[in-house]
């Protein structure tokens, strides 16, 4: 599964994910499954190829939070810096504020510039920084936090729509959402939101936004 070999490598080798060890095809395939009604996981294609991925999950166990989410991306080394991660980005932050969701949450590993980059980029915000918080590889590392708000944060809290539920045309429009030439999305499996990306999706001075 291309899923399970774009993170492989930085659970290996990287402290970018506190995961040690190397989940299964099977057990990513069903951390997939799982997210789904409540929560998009958007694959990007380029050249045939699934080359990047973004997701939501619960961002903490308490009911308060339901409204909450927290966010992550990754991208294959090769096609890293090509718009692919914003693109698929901006995409997942209109389909969860479609849903309801009010405000989402990343952590990043510090140093991760390329990540702090992405967050910034897309309209997220630092909050702060745990120390020293995970060890991994021999070293002690922080975590900085990001978060951005995603639906209007007035009024009480609506129910949330699962992605089965979202009006037609919906997923459609949130892949209008980010840069120019993020494409429409399919649903091409029963549980997978396919962002398709046949080409690099950023041309020089395309910025696009999230
Ligand atoms: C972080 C990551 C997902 C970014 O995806 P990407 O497709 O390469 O990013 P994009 O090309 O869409 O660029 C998004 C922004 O980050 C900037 N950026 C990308 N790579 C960068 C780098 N190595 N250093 C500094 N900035 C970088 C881009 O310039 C752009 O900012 P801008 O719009 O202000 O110019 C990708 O580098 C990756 O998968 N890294 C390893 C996994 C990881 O760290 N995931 C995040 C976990 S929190």
């Amino acid at each position: 599964m291309a899923v399970q070999a774009i993170y492989a490598p930085l659970v290996e080798s990287t402290a970018v994910s506190f995961e040690v060890a190397v989940p299964s095809i099977d057990e990513m395939a069903s951390r997939i499954a799982d997210r789904q009604p409540a929560y998009p996981f958007l694959v990007a294609e380029w050249e045939e190829s699934v080359v990047a991925y973004a997701y939501a999950g619960r961002f903490s166990g308490r009911a308060a939070y339901d409204w909450s989410v927290e966010t992550s991306a990754y991208v294959s080394e090769h096609a890293r810096h090509r718009g692919i991660g914003q693109a698929l980005y901006a995409a997942l932050l209109a389909i969860l504020g479609e849903q309801g969701y009010r405000r989402a949450m990343a952590g990043i590993v510090l140093p991760n510039p390329a990540s702090v980059a992405l967050h910034n980029a897309c309209g997220f915000t630092p909050v702060g920084v745990y120390e020293a918080v995970g060890w991994k590889l021999g070293a002690w590392h922080d975590v900085g936090w990001w978060q951005r708000g995603l639906a209007t944060t007035d009024g009480p809290a609506d129910p949330l729509v699962p992605l089965t539920g979202l009006p037609a045309g919906a997923l459609e429009a949130a892949f209008e959402a980010g840069p120019a030439t993020a494409r429409r999305a399919a649903l091409r499996r029963r549980d997978l939101l396919v962002a398709e990306t046949s080409r690099p999706v950023r041309s020089p001075g395309d910025r696009g936004d999230c």
